[in-house]
């Protein structure tokens, strides 16, 4: 039974408001979460209500979302006792009553999900991951991708590709992969020093080089690989990317290091870097509105490596759904604020497993403390999840909940 939910506004890493949300049950136990909030967002995301008063944080603050917490959301659950988190999470939806949680918020409705997910899991006496694991799915830690080099919307550098990302699929443990990933993330950093380039950070805690060719990018990070003493490739350490092209998609063209290209420019733009460098995943790489672009590219490339919808799947099952039947992409991203409950986020998860999608979970540029996303990772049993670079707080909270499981369950699978 809840006894109550509040919540608060506290800043996000990026110095913007969030909510903190606690749910606490009627046995005096209190479960927290953060809400994360990102910068390069799909269209069709559920709605992150903001005030919109200029004269706090610029119109970002979360007051009214916080409001709706502590008044709308408190009254429905106060004192209503609840089977599982679907309940829970069907209430909050019906609560909203729109199909895009515009009324009440995402960032209102996915904490009070998160939260409530904390308290069932601990009410049953399991850990988080463990309650998160559906019936039939074998639960594994994930492969970790880092993000070391920021562009597009989360660095002030030329760069228009958003991120380059270390995978290091070669290595045999989840430890090993952070190691790696985090020895490659020092060697890069030295390399980017001799070459003159500033080594400050973007959004995600990756370098933000002044460079605007992603192939210099791309063989810097070789580079990088090799100077640590990793192979390049997915016996060693590979490369994914996230262009989050749809940042750069303007009246049906690409803008990109000061080229204007078509969807099939693109694409074999694509073709070519994935024959040159060990890239081994794309993200993105076309815009949330370029279907037919989307098509193509994984009829050319979906056989190769793995494709990833993003900004044009929003973490919604039944845009998924209808992708698949539409062969676009092969991987969706998953991010629990794009959809904003927990329980709609392992429904996306069940139709990219029935439909033999691969699936990553992601968080956000903007992020808090919170390492929820670790345990959705390791539950899910999917394999892959990508939290920013191996540095900086609010993005080592993932990884590092990873090696606290990792630590306390030593027969659980890595999957990679
Ligand atoms: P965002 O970026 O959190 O700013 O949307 C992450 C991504 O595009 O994957
Ligand atoms: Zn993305």
């Amino acid at each position: 039974t809840v006894r109550s939910v509040q919540a608060l506004e506290i800043l996000d890493s990026r110095g913007r408001p969030t909510l903190a949300t606690t749910v606490t049950t009627s046995k005096g136990a209190s479960f927290r979460a953060g809400v994360p909030s990102g910068a390069s967002t799909g269209s069709g995301e559920a709605v992150e209500l903001r005030d919109r008063d200029p004269a706090r944080y610029g119109g970002a603050g979360v007051l009214t979302a916080t409001a709706n917490v502590n008044g709308a959301i408190n009254d429905a659950l106060a004192g209503q006792e609840f089977s599982d988190l679907a309940q829970l999470d069907q209430t909050l939806i019906a609560l909203d009553g729109t199909d895009n949680k515009s009324a009440l918020g995402a960032n209102a409705i996915i904490g009070v999900s998160m939260a409530a997910a904390r308290a069932f899991a601990a009410t049953a006496d399991l850990a988080l991951w463990q309650y998160l694991t559906p019936a039939g799915v074998t639960p594994a830690l994930p492969a970790p991708h880092f993000n070391v080099v920021n562009g597009g919307a989360h660095a002030p550098n030329k760069l228009d590709f958003q991120e380059f990302m270390l995978a290091p699929l070669g290595l045999p443990s989840y430890a090993e992969a952070v190691r790696a990933g985090a020895e490659v993330y020092a060697a890069l950093k030295a390399r980017l020093g001799k070459a003159g380039h500033a080594t400050g950070l973007g959004d995600e805690g990756g370098f933000a080089p002044d460079l605007d060719r992603p192939e210099e990018v791309l063989e810097t990070i070789v580079a990088a690989i090799t100077d640590a003493g990793y192979t390049p490739g997915t016996d060693g350490v590979a490369i994914a990317l996230d262009p989050a092209a749809s940042e750069f998609y303007r009246d049906g063209s690409y803008h990109v290091a000061g080229q204007t290209l078509s969807s099939d420019d693109m694409i074999g733009y694509y073709a070519s870097v994935v024959a040159q460098f060990p890239i081994w995943s794309i993200e993105d790489g076309l815009a949330e509105d370029d279907d037919d672009g989307w098509v193509r590219l994984t009829q050319t490339l979906g056989a190769k490596i793995q494709l990833v919808g993003d900004d044009n799947f929003v973490t919604n099952p039944t845009i998924i759904a209808e992708a698949v039947r539409r062969g676009v992409a092969n991987a969706a991203l998953i991010k629990v604020n794009q959809i904003g409950t927990v329980t709609e986020t392992l429904e996306a998860l069940t139709v990219c497993r029935d439909a033999g999608y691969a699936a990553m979970i992601s968080h956000r540029s903007g992020e808090t403390e919170d390492s929820f996303i670790a345990d959705l990772a390791v539950g899910s049993g999917c394999g892959q999840i990508k939290s920013g670079a191996p540095a900086r707080g609010e993005r080592v909270a993932k990884y590092n909940r990873l090696l606290e499981i990792a630590a306390q369950n030593p027969d659980l699978p890595y999957r990679r």
